[in-house]
């Protein structure tokens, strides 16, 4: 069974039970300044895992696009990688846990319909209990049907409760694990099973979590308004499992990448670990390219960059020539025809900024090895050195290390982390913060500054024409700062025209209406949005608007939003500068 064959799979054997099958959101959170990258299936979805009604219904199923580089370093062992796609079943306050456990045991065991994996070769974990939650005995209860009641192991917070961030919704869960080692485990005590997880002797398949919990600040503070389930499967981990494989690069995922990569060295690949970071990193660089982020030093292309250096580095030690990983693209979109057709509509456009991203790269290379030669004739590298290597020419510490031990002189490494420490506080905390995850800030001030920026922008599409449309956006809970197109000042008395009818939208108690289209339909429409090419064929559409009389704002975006506008507070556009060539930048407040 193939990728496609399971990812389909999954989605049908759902589909089958009740569930809606919704398209993965892009990889990039929408005016959501507080995370860089979708990094779980139900982060999209938060809005409605708080009690906000979904337009398909309480019952839904998708593979969810997620990045996640906070383990970039163990990627090139078996099981990690930055890009990964996660098969998710949801019941918003529908169903629990019988159906979630029964159907997920279904879903792996059976063969008609499911992965028809070994029932001998499962585990399972059910959470403990603590002073935010009980001992989880229905969950044990449940799974007790399916399998022997000595492979159910009780564990602790730290494993079996699930939260996205400080805030939001979560709870105790029950995890599902695989014995793939040839002979076969067997019978284990927790401390024997505990063992083998370390070893990767038993590998995590799924996660079920039984959301009905909510999180302010890091603290359980109650519980939320209905039951929830959330349940997430690595596809790539499937994948391995099901092909039997004991690591994610020798699935059909992977299997012609790496064949290109062998191509590319011209032998056997003597670097495992090299060849496998240079296959990821490309990979997750192909998805989120064609989700609309460039190469930058900040935010996403901060990310995007980082991982495309580091694929030129990689290849270096594999010995693969200049400016070849660019023909990875087409490989690797193969992959992903019929699933996100953006990716091979966009496989020129993509290997192109891969090939410019390296070009600039050696470029860099080339003027940062002749300031090493002038470092290495002083005998040592200095934590001043490293951090101009790093800073103006794009060297990692690892790689100065490298050169130095080649030199035989030393590197002050910890001067060195002290100084990164202080350039990371000034400048990047923002995106380091990101970089590490975390959940969407969805506090109740930022989504109403989302819904309020939406009627802002029919606002100034009204009063300045349909020229106007959204160039950036970046919500906090304190104030919106938008960017448009448009080519000169806007008067204040527009402004203010703009304010009124912001504030006569609130003020008459709209409602947020929410409705899925087709994208070409959406287009036809006439539903405003900008980046249209970063969605998928099914799109939502988020209107404000007086039931059967105004239509305030009608707009493609993926949430949250504000259910009603009662309450919202006053809106205020406190600031018009210029933002760049052709674009202006408004700041505006709730009070
Ligand atoms: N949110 C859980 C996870 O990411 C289950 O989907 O593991």
């Amino acid at each position: 069974m193939d990728s496609r064959e399971i990812r389909s799979r999954f989605l049908k054997f759902f589909e089958k039970r009740g569930h809606a099958v919704i398209p993965s959101a892009p990889l990039v959170p929408e005016n959501d300044p507080s995370v860089l990258f979708n990094t779980a299936g139900m982060q999209p979805l938060v809005p409605y895992l708080m009690g906000a009604p979904h337009p398909q219904g309480k019952r839904l199923v998708n593979a969810q696009k997620c990045v996640r580089t906070q383990d970039i370093d163990e990627v090139g062992d078996n099981t990690h990688d930055t890009f990964f796609e996660m098969l998710g079943n949801w019941s918003l306050g529908d169903y629990f846990k019988e159906d979630a456990i029964k159907w997920s045991y279904e879903f792996l065991t059976s063969k008609e319909e499911g992965l028809g994996l070994d029932p001998k070769r499962l585990y399972v974990t059910v959470f403990e209990g603590n002073n935010d939650a009980p001992r989880d005995n229905e969950a044990f209860e449940i799974w007790k049907k399916y399998v022997p009641e000595n492979r159910i192991y009780f564990m602790p917070a730290k494993s079996n409760w699930w939260s996205p961030g400080d805030n939001g919704p979560c709870g105790p869960d029950t995890e599902m694990f695989y014995d793939v080692t040839e002979r076969g485990l067997g019978d284990m005590t927790k401390e024997e099973y505990m063992a083998a997880d370390d070893r990767q002797d038993v590998v995590e398949i799924w996660n079920d979590v039984f959301m009905e919990y909510e999180k302010e600040g890091g603290k359980v503070v109650g519980k939320l308004a209905s039951k929830n389930v959330d349940t997430g499967s690595g596809l790539e981990r499937v994948v391995m499992m099901v092909q039997g494989k004991n690591n994610i690069f020798d699935t059909d995922l992977f299997v012609s990448v790496m064949g290109k990569i062998k191509e590319l060295v011209g032998g056997e690949i003597r670097d495992v670990r090299a060849s496998r970071i240079v296959a990821d990193h490309i990979r997750t660089g192909v998805m989120i390219i064609a989700d609309g982020v460039r190469p930058a030093n900040t935010d996403q292309g901060y990310i995007l960059r980082r991982l495309l250096r580091r694929a030129v580095r990689y290849a270096d030690v594999l010995g693969i020539g200049h400016n070849m990983l660019a023909g990875l693209v087409p490989i690797i979109a193969e992959k992903y025809t019929g699933v996100y057709d953006n990716v091979a509509a966009q496989a020129t456009f993509i290997a192109d900024e891969i090939r410019k991203e390296e070009e600039k790269f050696r470029q860099m290379l080339e003027r940062g090895m002749k300031e090493f030669a002038h470092i290495s004739k002083r005998g040592g590298v200095s934590a001043v050195d490293v951090f101009q290597l790093f800073s103006t020419y794009g060297f990692p510490l690892e790689m100065t290390e490298e050169l130095a031990k080649e030199q035989g002189i030393t590197v002050d490494r910890a001067g060195f982390e002290a100084e990164f420490k202080k350039h990371q506080d000034l400048s990047r905390t923002s995106t380091e913060g990101k970089f590490k995850g975390g959940l969407a800030n969805n506090s109740e001030k930022t989504t109403a500054l989302h819904t309020a920026t939406h009627l802002m922008l029919a606002g100034l599409r009204k009063y300045l024409g349909d020229s106007v449309h959204q160039a950036g956006s970046n919500i906090t809970e304190e104030r919106t700062r938008f960017d448009f197109t448009y080519p000169e000042k806007v008067p204040r008395d527009v402004l203010d025209k703009v304010e009124a009818y912001v504030n006569e939208a609130i003020g008459k108690h709209s409602i947020v209406k929410i409705e899925q289209m087709k994208k070409e339909d959406a287009k036809a429409a006439g539903v405003e949005g900008s980046f249209w090419e970063k969605y998928p064929d099914v799109v939502n559409v988020y209107s404000v608007v007086v039931p059967d009389s105004t239509t305030y704002s009608r707009e493609l975006c993926g949430g949250p939003h504000v259910v009603q506008t009662e309450g919202m507070g006053k809106f205020k556009i406190v600031k018009e500068e210029a933002s760049s060539a052709g674009i202006r930048r408004i700041k505006a407040v709730l009070e």
